[in-house]
C-alpha cells in the first residue's frame, strides 16, 4: 500500500460522516475503531495510562465509536494473552473508568469487547491448561507477537458446568462494563475464540445440546447474548462479532450462503442491537460469488451491521455504506496508522500505508509508540 492522496470530501465520502443510532447509542458518524488486542495492561489485567492515551487519541481523531481490545471475562479459562486487560473483577472495572471518561470527553462512544479465548489461550495467569468445546488441537501456531510459541495445546472438552461458568463470566463482565460507564459491550463470537470454536465444525464434536447443526453450534452464543442482556439491562448496547476466518485458520469458510443465512437469521432473533462482521476484504463475496458477509448479515438478521476488513480506503468504505451493505465501518490497521483517520479524510489529507513494524516484534503499545516517535524524529 502506498500513500494515497485524497480529494477533499464530497458526496462520495459523505456517508462516512452521517450520524447513526445503534440501540440507545447515538453515533456522530459511521467510523469506528475495530477491536485490537495490544497486550499492554498490567500483568494483573488493569488498563494503564499508556492505554488511556492510546484510546483517547482515536476519540480526538474523530472516530465516533471505539471498540476496546478483547477483554477477558472470568478468572478461570477466558484469558488468552499475558498482559491482556480484563473485566473479570471490580478492580479491573475501576481501571477502565478514567479511560471511559477520556474517550467520552473526546466525543466518541466506547464499547467493551468481551472475549473468552477458549482453546486459543496462549497466556493465562489463572490456569495452566485450556478448555474448548472438544479435545481437538487448534490448527496453526501460537502468535509470537503476543509472546506465544509453538503449537496450541489440546484443550479439555468443557463440562456443562464449565459452559455455565463461561456464560456467567460474560454476563458479569457486561454488568461491570456498564458500571464502568461504557456505552455497550460486544460479544466476541468471531476469529476462532471460544464462541466461534463452538460454531465450527471439526472443532466442535459435541453430541449434547451444544453440538450438531448450526443452531446447536450457536447455542452457547445464544445463551451468552441472553445472559448479557439480562445482566446489562434493556438500554445498554449489546453487539455480537462474527466471522468465517480465524486467527489460527485464516481461510476457514462456512458451508455457503444458505448456512450464513441460517446463522444470521438465528442471531437476528437475539436481544442484541448490532452485528459486527469481519472478512479480509469486507466488500468481496463471502463465498465464491454473491453477497459479502456484511450484506448477508444485514439481509438475514435485520440488525444494523458494522463491517470490517481492509476498509481504510475512504471511497471503498463510503461505497459499503452507500450501497447499504453496512451501517458503520470499523478500521483496524487504518486506525493504527492514523489515529485521526476521520479528521484527515474530512480535511482531504493523504493517508499512509500501514507499517507492519507497529506490531513487531511485539504488538504492544510501547513498541508502537517507539515506531511513531522514530517516524516523527525523521519528519515522516
Ligand atoms: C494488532 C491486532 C489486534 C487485534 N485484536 C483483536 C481483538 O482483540 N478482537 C477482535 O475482534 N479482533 C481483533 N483484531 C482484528 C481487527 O479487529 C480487524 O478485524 C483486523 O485488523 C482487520 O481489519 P483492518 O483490515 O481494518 O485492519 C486485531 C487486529 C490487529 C491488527
Amino acid at each position: 500500500m502506498t500513500a494515497t492522496a485524497i480529494a477533499a470530501p464530497d458526496t462520495a465520502t459523505d456517508p462516512l460522516f452521517a450520524p447513526f443510532k445503534v440501540g440507545a447509542m447515538d453515533l456522530p458518524n459511521r467510523l469506528a475503531v475495530a477491536p485490537m488486542t495490544r497486550v499492554s495492561a498490567t500483568e494483573t489485567g488493569y488498563a494503564t495510562p499508556r492505554m488511556h492515551d492510546y484510546y483517547g487519541r482515536f476519540a480526538d481523531g474523530g472516530f465516533g465509536l471505539i471498540i476496546t481490545e478483547g477483554l477477558y471475562t472470568d478468572q478461570a479459562f477466558s484469558q488468552g494473552y499475558l498482559f491482556q486487560p480484563g473485566l473479570s473483577d471490580a478492580a479491573q472495572r475501576d481501571a477502565w473508568k478514567p479511560l471511559v471518561e477520556r474517550v467520552h470527553a473526546g466525543g466518541a462512544r466506547f464499547i467493551a469487547q468481551l472475549m473468552h479465548a477458549g482453546a486459543l489461550s496462549q497466556g493465562n495467569r489463572f490456569r495452566g491448561d485450556t478448555r474448548g468445546p472438544s479435545a481437538v488441537r487448534p490448527a496453526g501456531r501460537q502468535m509470537v507477537f503476543y509472546r506465544g510459541s509453538g503449537e496450541y495445546p489440546v484443550p479439555t472438552a468443557m463440562t456443562k458446568s464449565e459452559i455455565d461458568e463461561a456464560i456467567a463470566g460474560f454476563a458479569a463482565s457486561a454488568y461491570r462494563a456498564r458500571e464502568a460507564g461504557f456505552d455497550g459491550v460486544e460479544i466476541h463470537a468471531a476469529n476462532g475464540y471460544l464462541l466461534d470454536q463452538f460454531l465450527s465444525e471439526g472443532v466442535n464434536l459435541r453430541t449434547d445440546a451444544y453440538g450438531g447443526d448450526a443452531a446447536a453450534r450457536l447455542q452457547i452464543t445464544i445463551e451468552v447474548a441472553e445472559a448479557v442482556r439480562t445482566a446489562a439491562g434493556p438500554d445498554f448496547v449489546v453487539g455480537v462479532r462474527s466471522s468465517q476466518g480465524k486467527v489460527n485458520d485464516f481461510h476457514h469458510k462456512w458451508r455457503g450462503e444458505e448456512e450464513a443465512a441460517r446463522i444470521y437469521a438465528l442471531l437476528g432473533q437475539l436481544p442484541i442491537d448490532y452485528l459486527h462482521t469481519t472478512e479480509f476484504e469486507a466488500w468481496q463475496p463471502a463465498f465464491d460469488e454473491g453477497a459479502s458477509l456484511a450484506s448477508l448479515a444485514k439481509r438475514h438478521s435485520g440488525l444494523p451491521v458494522l463491517a470490517n476488513g481492509s476498509l481504510h480506503d475512504p471511497d471503498r468504505a463510503a461505497d459499503m455504506l452507500a450501497r447499504h451493505n453496512a451501517d458503520v465501518v470499523t478500521l483496524g490497521r487504518g486506525a493504527l496508522t492514523h489515529a485521526d483517520w476521520p479528521r484527515r479524510v474530512q480535511a482531504g489529507a493523504a493517508t499512509e500505508a500501514f507499517d507492519q513494524t507497529i506490531l513487531a516484534p511485539l504488538a504492544d503499545l510501547a513498541n508502537a509508540d517507539r515506531v511513531h516517535a522514530a517516524k516523527q524524529a525523521i519528519g515522516a
